[in-house]
């Protein structure tokens, strides 16, 4: 493994990190506080090429590799992990799979807008009855000559209300099981396609979360992405991807929970002495910077597989549970070492502990990560032992 960054992956870690202090730093406790979705800056980070980061240059990519996009959602997220998330599901959930499945048609018409950040992604897949057990489909796919009417209800989708594209799992064969699962590409404002309310939620309050109900919505046959009977492995895939962008906004809300108690142990004094020597603060920060390496180091080891081209499932999950529960643990020693203080508004270690509990519950909890690592180790034993 190679441990030096490129000159591409440090200029993305230059332009986010600039970006995220003088643009997102501001406003963010603000944004938090009244759920204010912050699409002045998405469009500027659009202007900025954070919508295509590892797709080609033909479809309007900057064809970077994926540790610079991993950089660029830490570095993003350190200082507001909305905007973190809202750049990782476009990229991951929405044009990677069209990128993977789609077709050349859909590509142009689909691809090229949502690498030059024109048009925001989402992704349907959870519904009520279908959260960890993605495969219990409900929504439903007929096709009606050139067209497929949906019906049924997605709940959790990022991006509900200001998203312009979706990659929606539905059922177009209630026999076949999950075989029986297709794709499908359906744009905001199709007629019969209605965002419910948003969600209030404890943290990431800059994103919208909304429910998407589908009512007789016919969505053009040609927006099929790949075959029938294929939505669940697209659904997976995407998956596979998104779970390393989770796992760099878990990376980014660890490491400013580190950066603020580094700042916070210089300025406050107890017993006459700053916090900084004590014993028991030292140990925190030493533990805090030991797992917060160690999660970078897995999220990296992802990355590079990806692009290696091989399948990186166990990988993408390694990282996102470790990086997810470091930014959990993280952020709570933080508020601890803050004490009162970290307990208010007044400073936003609270914020990035409220933040850092969801990327343990989306894109797949840490329990279905578990079970994704266990599957694939159990298989490689099974085929090393023949
Ligand atoms: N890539 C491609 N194909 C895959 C795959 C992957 N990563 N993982 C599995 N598959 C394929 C398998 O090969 C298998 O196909 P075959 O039958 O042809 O061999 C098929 O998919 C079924 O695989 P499994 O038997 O492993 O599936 P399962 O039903 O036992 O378990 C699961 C699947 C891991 C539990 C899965 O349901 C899962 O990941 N659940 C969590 C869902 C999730 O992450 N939801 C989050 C929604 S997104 C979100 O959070 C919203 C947002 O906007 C942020």
């Amino acid at each position: 493994m190679d441990f030096t960054y490129t000159e591409e992956n440090e200029l993305i870690r230059q332009t986010a990190r600039e970006f995220a202090k003088e643009k997102l730093a501001p406003g963010v406790a603000e944004r938090d506080k009244n759920m204010i979705y912050p699409g002045e800056y998405l469009k500027e980070l659009a202007e900025l090429g954070f919508y295509g980061i590892f797709f080609p240059e033909e479809y309007g990519g900057a064809a970077m590799d994926s540790v610079s996009y991993c950089i660029a959602i830490e570095e993003l997220s350190k200082v507001d992990a909305s905007v973190g998330v809202i750049i990782s599901v476009t990229n991951s959930l929405t044009a990677y799979p069209i990128f993977k499945f789609g077709n050349e048609e859909q590509k142009q018409k689909f691809l090229i807008p949502l690498c030059s950040g024109n048009k925001l992604g989402g992704f349907c897949l959870t519904e009520p009855g279908a959260g960890s057990d993605a495969g219990a489909q409900t929504t439903t796919a007929v096709l009606d000559g050139d067209h497929y009417i949906v019906n049924g209800a997605k709940h959790f989708v990022t991006s509900g209300k200001n998203g312009d594209m979706f990659v929606v799992t539905v059922v177009t064969d209630k026999s076949a099981g999950i075989k029986g699962t297709s794709s499908l590409i359906i744009e905001q404002g199709t007629p019969g396609m209605t965002p419910q309310p948003p969600e209030h939620k404890l943290g990431i309050r800059g994103t919208d979360t909304h429910a998407i109900t589908f009512e007789d919505c016919r969505v053009p046959a040609a927006n099929l992405l790949g075959k029938e009977g294929e939505g669940f492995k697209i659904a997976l895939t995407a998956l596979d991807s998104a779970r390393m962008g989770v796992a760099s906004q878990a990376l980014g809300i660890a490491q400013a929970s580190l950066d603020a108690s580094l700042d916070y142990v210089h300025e406050r004094q107890q017993f006459g002495k700053y916090l900084k020597s004590f014993q028991a603060i030292q140990f925190k920060l030493a533990d805090m910077e030991t797992r917060i390496n160690a999660a970078r180091l897995l999220l990296y080891q992802s990355a590079l597989k990806k692009d290696s081209g091989q399948r990186y499932s166990k990988e993408a999950a390694m990282a996102k549970v470790y990086c997810s529960e470091t930014a959990m643990w993280a952020a709570t020693q933080a508020v601890q070492i803050f004490g009162g203080y970290g307990y208010t508004t007044e400073y936003p270690v609270e914020r990035f502990m409220r933040d850092a509990k969801i990327t343990e519950i989306y894109e797949g909890t840490s329990e279905i990560q578990r079970i994704v690592i266990a599957a694939n180790l159990l298989g490689e034993w099974a085929k090393a032992h023949g």
